[in-house]
């Protein structure tokens, strides 16, 4: 079992996109896939799940939210077993691949819950302060490995928001892997360096008390490599700029996976609207199923990477 943040500080670069996309071709080779929504837009959630549905089952006690509302709130957190779900319309779908998808859903008002839980750091002594920090940022580490025990997940996804904040710190260090998304243009690939750094001072601060903890392991994500999303195809490869940066990319020593995500906005924008991410959709035309044909390359990649 691998846990894997996607991962990308800039916003719209196709995180969402790519994890929708990742399990549901997972599940349909044959894998048991978790996913979780951190993001506060819940753009993943409302890929599965229809607002109606989460207005009526999932909203008031169902989402990763009321978890962290209990750690901010100092009551036990809920076994997040009972915040998982099966999306109906793509598990119908699999029903003869062997494979599943299960989502934990995020809630709008998770971008408040940051706030609550950084009032619960500090504290009066070095002790106090080691085990408060090793609380707020590494329960959901404890808490998601026993959930994918119990359930035998292949994989666990978390589709992170493009922020750096409390939340997202979690998804890190409760990560074996760690998958970015990006455009391939001037900032995209600034950002890149800077969230590996970023990435390597949290695991470096969040060992520095684990080490000294007998309740906490400590952690240890790997950059897994930057997917390219968003990439503009002509006579069969990627235009001139856009081969640039991945080239860029390269050079920093990051890993880049050979697959892309090509730009097409028709078929990937109307995909969340009928709960089955676009490789899981019947071709509309030739395009379509050379999109459908590049996604299954990547997680032909993927699955390469992890030995699945
Ligand atoms: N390959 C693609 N080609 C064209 N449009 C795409 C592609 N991938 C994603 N999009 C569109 O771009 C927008 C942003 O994509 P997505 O939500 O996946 O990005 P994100 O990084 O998760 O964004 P956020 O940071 O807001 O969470 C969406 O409208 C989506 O439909
Ligand atoms: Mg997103």
């Amino acid at each position: 079992m691998e846990i894997i943040s996607v991962i990308n500080y800039k916003g719209g670069v196709g995180k969402t996109t790519v994890t929708s996309n990742l399990a549901a071709e997972l599940a349909w080779e044959g894998k048991s896939v978790l996913i979780l929504d951190m993001d506060a837009q819940a753009s993943l959630t409302f890929s599965f799940v229809t607002p109606d549905y989460w207005d009526k089952h999932l909203k008031d006690n169902r989402t990763i939210k009321s978890w962290f509302d209990c750690i901010s709130q100092g009551n036990p957190t809920m076994p997040l077993s009972d915040l998982r779900v099966r999306p109906e319309v793509v598990n119908k779908f699999l029903k003869t691949r062997g494979g599943c998808v299960d989502i934990i859903s995020s809630h709008l008002g998770l971008i408040n819950v940051d706030l609550e839980l950084a009032t619960l750091l500090g504290g009066a002594s070095p002790t106090q302060t080691q085990k408060k920090y090793l609380k707020v940022h590494g329960k959901l580490r404890e808490e998601l490995n026993k959930l994918a025990q119990e359930m035998n997940y292949d994989v666990v996804l978390i589709d992170c928001p493009p922020n750096f904040n409390i939340v997202t710190k979690n998804a890190l260090i409760a990560s074996d892997k760690i998958l970015v998304p990006a455009k391939p243009d001037y900032l995209s690939t600034l950002g890149i360096d800077y969230l590996k750094t970023s990435v390597e001072t949290l695991i470096d601060d969040f060992n520095f008390y684990a080490k000294k903890d007998d309740e906490f392991n400590e952690a240890s994500p790997e950059f897994m490599g930057v997917i390219f999303t968003m990439i503009q195809i002509t006579s069969g490869r990627p235009i001139s700029a856009q081969r640039q940066y991945i080239s860029q990319t390269k050079r920093l020593g990051v890993p880049v996976f050979d697959s892309v995500f090509r730009e097409n906005k028709t078929i990937f924008a109307d995909a969340p609207r009928n709960g089955m991410p676009v490789v899981l959709n019947s071709y509309s035309n030739n395009t379509h199923s050379d999109i459908v044909a590049e996604i299954e390359q990547f997680v032909g990649e993927f699955r390469n990477k992890l030995g699945l």
